[in-house]
């Protein structure tokens, strides 16, 4: 907790969502908990860069790539997007100095730092409305990857919310905005004119010490979603990092959506 508190103290992140939203807090967060749980969380990051590179035949071209949800870059091949394209384009609400220094010596890497609701700005004036997207639409991407960002993007908003605007929307409010933040994300990648692959988890599996399911939630019921090329489990949360007697697991699946004109 200090460790993290200290570390947000070096970071001066442009957007003053990434600090209001708590995504700045929970990236150090992030990568704590990437340290705690790395033998865990290895195989899935290795699905995704095997997923990734797998898309890479979907390209149009490779004069540049689009990557929503950047993050850490811990489940992107970043060395051989780097290759492979001339241009590559991180983008994520935030990007740790860290993360930038870890690819320094990659010339060819631009990081962008936007909000991907476009709606956390309308929401600090408490109003609930959401949009889809529409930043960097206009370029002609070789590829576009939304990598494990999908799920996450309600998370800041729920919360924001709930501490700033409690009892001020029904949870019927509450949840419809929520569902349409999803929605939204999926309308954007739709609208790109290149082939898009999309990693996100889809259930959340709540197990006991003895690996039995407790409960299943499922994640996109009002998405209508292709069928997933390929769908494994992320062990996210190994005994004891949520709860003494409590594990987390989520579905992930992994899509390529057939945009218009991108075949
Ligand atoms: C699970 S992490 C992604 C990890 C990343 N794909 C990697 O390779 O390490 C989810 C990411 O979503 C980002 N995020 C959450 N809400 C966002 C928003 N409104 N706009 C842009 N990025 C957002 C977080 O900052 C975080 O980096």
């Amino acid at each position: 907790m200090i460790k993290e508190f200290l570390t947000s103290l070096f970071e001066s992140p442009k957007l003053k969502e990434a600090k209001s939203f708590g995504h700045l807090y929970e990236s150090i967060a992030l990568i704590a908990r990437e340290e705690r749980c790395s033998e865990a969380w290895m195989p899935h990051r290795n699905q995704c860069k095997k997923f990734i590179l797998e898309s890479l035949k979907l390209s149009l071209h490779f004069e540049s790539v689009l990557i929503l949800g950047s993050g850490p870059i811990h489940e992107i091949p970043i060395e051989e997007l780097s290759k492979k394209f001339k241009k590559v384009v991180c983008v994520d609400i935030v990007h740790l100095k860290s993360t930038k220094k870890r690819v320094q010596h990659l010339k060819n890497i631009e990081f962008r730092e936007h909000d991907l609701t476009e709606s956390e700005s309308e929401l600090t004036k408490g109003i609930l409305k959401t949009v889809v997207p529409t930043a960097f639409t206009n370029e002609n991407w070789g590829l576009v990857l939304s990598v494990n960002i999908m799920s996450q993007l309600p998370r800041h908003l729920e919360e924001y919310i709930d501490k700033n605007f409690k009892g001020k929307f029904s949870e019927e409010q509450v949840n419809a905005y929520l569902e349409m933040i999803t929605q939204n994300h999926l309308r954007y990648l739709e609208t790109f004119h290149s082939p898009v692959a999309l990693i996100t988890d889809t259930e959340v599996h709540y197990l006991d010490s003895n690996n039995k399911m407790l409960e299943n939630h499922l994640e996109f019921q009002h998405l209508k979603l292709p069928t997933p090329k390929t769908e494994w489990i992320w062990d996210l949360a190994p005994i004891p990092e949520f709860q003494k007697d409590i594990a987390i697991k989520m579905k992930v699946r992994a899509y390529h959506l057939n945009n218009r004109n991108s075949h």
